[in-house]
């Protein structure tokens, strides 16, 4: 039944389910590369709406991560001074790439508002959720 559901309702569940599973997953999403544009746009998402539905490449976590292809863990947004601020109460955040065939074509991204809460557990978590998108998305 899941199956029969367009991309952006499944990506959607999954967003709330994660949010809605993991007490510390205060803010779910998704963002993806904008057609040829260097910059992100925002897709399915569980939490508050955030202004930030376009991203340049570059900037903050998620942007620098459309950059750098590696994970960004960051225990504590106060100390990060390339960081766009969605939510006043986001303490720390976790952004994973998503890969298809090897290209980074966007990202998971997680807000907490619990300090310092993600660890390597989270990011082997997230790097598997990622390659089960991927194979929605392929
Ligand atoms: N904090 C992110 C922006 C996206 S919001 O968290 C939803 C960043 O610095 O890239």
């Amino acid at each position: 039944q899941q199956q029969n559901l367009p991309v952006d309702d499944r990506l959607q569940e999954l967003c709330e389910l994660l949010k809605e599973t993991i007490p510390y997953y205060t803010w779910v999403g998704f963002y993806f590369k904008n057609g040829d544009k260097e910059e992100l746009k925002l897709g399915p998402y569980a939490g508050e709406p955030t202004d930030h539905t376009i991203i340049p490449f570059g900037k903050g976590i998620c942007g620098q991560v459309a950059v750098s292809n590696q994970n960004f863990v960051v225990p504590d947004v106060a100390a990060q001074d390339n960081y766009i601020a969605c939510n006043i109460h986001v303490k720390a955040e976790i952004v994973v790439p998503l890969f298809i065939n090897g290209e980074n074509i966007g990202q998971i991204d997680i807000d907490s508002n619990t300090p310092d809460p993600f660890t390597q557990d989270d990011e082997r978590f997230l790097e598997w959720v990622n390659e089960q998108v991927a194979e929605i998305l392929r």
